[in-house]
């Protein structure tokens, strides 16, 4: 139904069109008190065997909504109700931004994939701080805060961009993450160098617990796909050693050549980052290592090309306690998010582990081992 809807309506649409109806009826959706009831009894069942302790925080499952999808905090309730267990809002920068002038989002359907080059357009700290304040939830959720650098402040400059981010919306975050690797804001992923990275995240630890009394809200930090493998390792390390509560692999990548992408050049030649199927075998390769080099110690994230319940499974086997998922469910449609946890049900009951959390890593340990 929806794969029919997407090719008679959507695919025809500009692709950021699409996103903001589709975004439009979701929101729409719940603010109608009957129907987001029966939307969520259909869409978001819980799972007793899913419950999922992460982070300090209970959720009843363990697959939510990458950042990017909701920049501006308006559509946490709708796609909570889309059974989405989880929601990551950002990336919000500290000044408001337009992000890059359109066109910037691109469909790779052959590839079931995307390219973005968005540029963190969003409407900044102070004004999402206030709408997350002024938030009267309807689904219990938990809600992460992405945040990132506002392109106008200099590369040296970043840490007080990052601190002034987290000033404002520490305190409405259940977990706060530094995006240091989105392709689309010059110089940002070179913040992911350990020089760099280690006085930001101190930083924003810092300013997080000086502006958050009586709770030390999570912080985790999310990793490019391009890093090298040794970058990869530098970057577990660090988060080890400062004490970091969770690394996030991965963002987008920039790479082409090796993906087997069956776009035209034209597509694919884009600039910008790439998610999707194509992204798959690295993200779960960055995230196997990353497991293998901190084991237990970090909370893991496993997100890119994350399609179906299989995935997810395998992102748990190879090291991930939470899956996150954006562009599929432009492609799969709404039942994106319930299939993965009604799969993920199925998995667990049919495989040799008694619950979710002793699964976690299985695969990487036996590889290791
Ligand atoms: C249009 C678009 C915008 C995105 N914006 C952000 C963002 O603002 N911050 C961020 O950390 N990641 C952003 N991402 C990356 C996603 O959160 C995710 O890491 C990536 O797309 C890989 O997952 P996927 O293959 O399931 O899409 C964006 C992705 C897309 C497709």
């Amino acid at each position: 139904m929806y794969k029919f809807f997407f090719r008679l309506v959507f695919k025809r649409m500009d692709p950021e069109q699409a996103h903001y109806l589709a975004f439009r009826w979701i929101r729409l959706a719940a603010r109608i008190p009957v129907l987001r009831t029966f939307v969520a009894a259909v869409l978001a069942p819980r799972y007793k065997e899913l419950r999922t302790e992460a982070l300090g925080l209970r959720m009843h499952g363990p697959f939510g909504l990458a950042a990017g999808f909701d920049k501006n905090a308006v559509a946490i309730d709708g796609m909570s109700m889309l059974g989405f267990d989880h929601i990551e809002i950002g990336t919000v920068t500290g000044e408001p931004q337009p992000g890059n002038p359109r066109k910037r989002l691109f469909r790779l359907v052959a590839d079931r994939a995307l390219i973005n080059r968005m540029g963190f357009n969003n409407e900044g700290s102070a004004a999402v701080a206030a709408r997350l304040a002024a938030r009267r939830p309807v689904f219990r959720t938990t809600v992460g805060v992405n945040i990132g650098k506002t392109k106008v402040v200099p590369e040296a400059e970043a840490a007080g961009d990052y601190v002034k981010s987290t000033e404002r919306l520490a305190a409405h975050a259940d977990y706060l993450v530094v995006n240091v690797s989105s392709p689309n804001t010059p110089g940002l992923r070179n913040l992911q160098a350990t020089e760099a990275l280690r006085p930001l995240l101190s930083a924003v630890r810092e300013a997080a617990d000086r502006t958050v009394a009586g709770r030390r809200v999570p912080l985790l930090v999310k990793i490019a796909p391009d890093l090298a493998d040794e970058d990869v390792d530098a970057v577990a390390d660090l988060a080890v050693e400062l004490g970091l509560d969770g690394i996030i692999a991965t963002n987008t990548t920039i790479a082409r050549d090796g993906l087997g992408l069956k776009s035209s050049p034209s597509l694919t030649g884009e600039t910008g980052g790439l998610s999707g199927a194509p992204l798959k075998a690295r993200s779960l390769e960055v995230l196997a290592r990353l497991y293998a080099r901190v084991g237990d110690r970090i909370t893991l994230v496993g997100v890119g090309g994350v399609e179906n319940a299989e995935d997810a499974w395998q992102r748990i086997l190879a090291g991930a306690t939470l899956v996150q998922g954006y562009s599929a469910f432009i492609y799969e449609g709404p039942f994106y998010a319930r299939a993965i946890h009604k799969g993920l049900a199925a998995r667990l009951a049919a495989s040799p582990y008694a619950t979710l959390a002793e699964a976690v890593g299985a695969e990487t340990r036996k590889a290791t081992a």
